[in-house]
């Protein structure tokens, strides 16, 4: 058995300003759903939407917690003389689409931007905040991603015009977030609030005071296990700024999109669920293989990410290739996931005793849905090459 050396993290306390009641409501635990950007990108049209909401139904992935339809970006057309933003060809009737998606019983979310423009190029909310969160609301939108893309040209602009003051940017891209957080506010309408602005200027720190439920932390995923693991492993010592309301976002799932091997996207869903991170799902929802299924709607999987404690969990060793992260849950357990980056098989430990059971604990394998029994002291693992074993720990 190769060793881990331990580094300690130590976990600080920070006073974390309140969360709204609007924010608790809407997103108590990380939200769920699908999304059209992972696999349809700029050629998504109203009938993928709707046979994405019938299939989330059939599927199983509504009753499992997956519940937004989001919309991403390339649904927009041209704004007419009195700056109503229509819907392109693609997508004849947005109301009805939020209509069709609702009768599913599930929610609807679109996507625009602080800029002028999306980042594929289509019309923003720039000057047309109110207008557009008003129109949105009329549409039945429960959900709004709200994309940095062309703002970053204005933020570049205003670094230029003030070089004495090192916040210009920061602070005229948190004034467009709160512009928009508070047009959203103002349609009486419940609509979740995601930042996507690629974690600049740390967006965790403010996110909740322009009115945002989460809010990316990093630029985009792609469904390669070299990006997933760049993005994940990252998101250690974030954990102190979630919780009920207030959400980091490590970017949508890319289970089922064929590019990764099942050991790599267990590892993709473990890091998620542990991250309590928002889970919307990306893939193509007519082609999931048993697998891609038994991945996403793993059910002690999901319950760790929608844990009612709302914790996210962070690392707690890192030796080389090897990471131990854990996740506290309600009750008194915890979840721990032993991760293998390498390409070989490889022992991964984690030490009950350290992780509060000193008198031993039950372990719970999640991906064998096998019950491992009473351990006591330092549990090992063989963890195939990229792979993870994903444990729930309980007295
Ligand atoms: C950015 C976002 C992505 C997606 C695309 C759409 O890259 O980070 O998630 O929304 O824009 O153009």
């Amino acid at each position: 058995m190769r060793s881990l050396m331990r580094i300690l993290v130590l976990s600080c306390s920070v006073a974390v300003s309140a969360v709204p009641a609007i924010s608790q409501q809407l997103a108590s635990t990380p939200p769920m759903g699908w999304n059209s950007w992972n696999h349809f990108a700029e050629h998504v049209t109203d009938a993928d939407v709707r046979s994405a909401a019938d299939m989330l139904v059939s599927t199983g992935m509504r009753d499992a917690g997956y519940i937004y339809v989001n919309v991403d970006d390339t649904w927009q057309g041209k704004r007419d003389a009195q700056g109503v933003l229509h819907p392109n060809e693609r997508f004849p009737d947005m109301k009805a689409l939020g209509d069709y998606i609702h009768s599913k019983g599930l929610k609807f979310g679109i996507y625009s931007s602080p800029g002028p423009k999306t980042c594929g190029g289509y019309e923003g909310s720039l000057d047309h905040e109110a207008q557009d969160a008003k129109m949105y609301a009329e549409w039945g939108v429960d959900f709004l991603k709200y994309d940095l893309c062309s703002f970053q040209d204005m933020m570049k602009k205003a670094k230029a015009d003030h070089p004495n003051d090192p916040d210009a940017a920061k602070n005229l891209m948190i004034a467009a977030y709160k512009k928009m957080g508070d047009a959203l506010k103002a349609t009486g309408r419940p609509i979740l609030y995601s930042l996507c602005q690629y974690g600049v200027d740390q967006p965790w720190k403010w996110g909740p005071s322009v009115g945002a439920q989460m809010w990316r932390t990093t630029d985009d995923i792609d469904d390669s296990y070299g990006r997933m693991i760049a993005i994940g492993f990252s998101q250690a010592g974030l954990a102190k700024y979630a919780g009920p309301g207030r959400w980091n976002d490590p970017d949508m799932l890319e289970v089922g999109n064929g590019k990764m091997t099942t050991d790599e996207y267990k590892t993709h869903m473990s890091l998620w669920v542990l991250l309590a991170a928002p889970l919307l799902a990306g893939n193509d929802l007519s082609k999931m293989s048993e697998t891609d299924k038994s991945i996403l709607m793993n059910k002690e999987a999901v319950a760790i990410d929608q844990d009612p404690l709302g914790k996210q969990g962070d690392r707690l060793y890192q030796s080389g290739d090897l990471d131990v992260w854990t996740k506290p849950l309600s009750g008194g357990r915890v979840a721990v996931g032993l991760f293998n980056r390498s390409w070989d098989n490889r022992d991964v430990s984690v030490d009950l005793a350290e992780i509060g059971f000193k008198n031993g604990a039950n372990l719970r394998d999640v991906w064998k849905r096998t019950d491992l029994g009473l351990h006591t002291g330092v549990f090992t693992d063989t963890i195939p090459k990229h792979g993870v074993t994903l444990l729930i720990v309980s007295k």
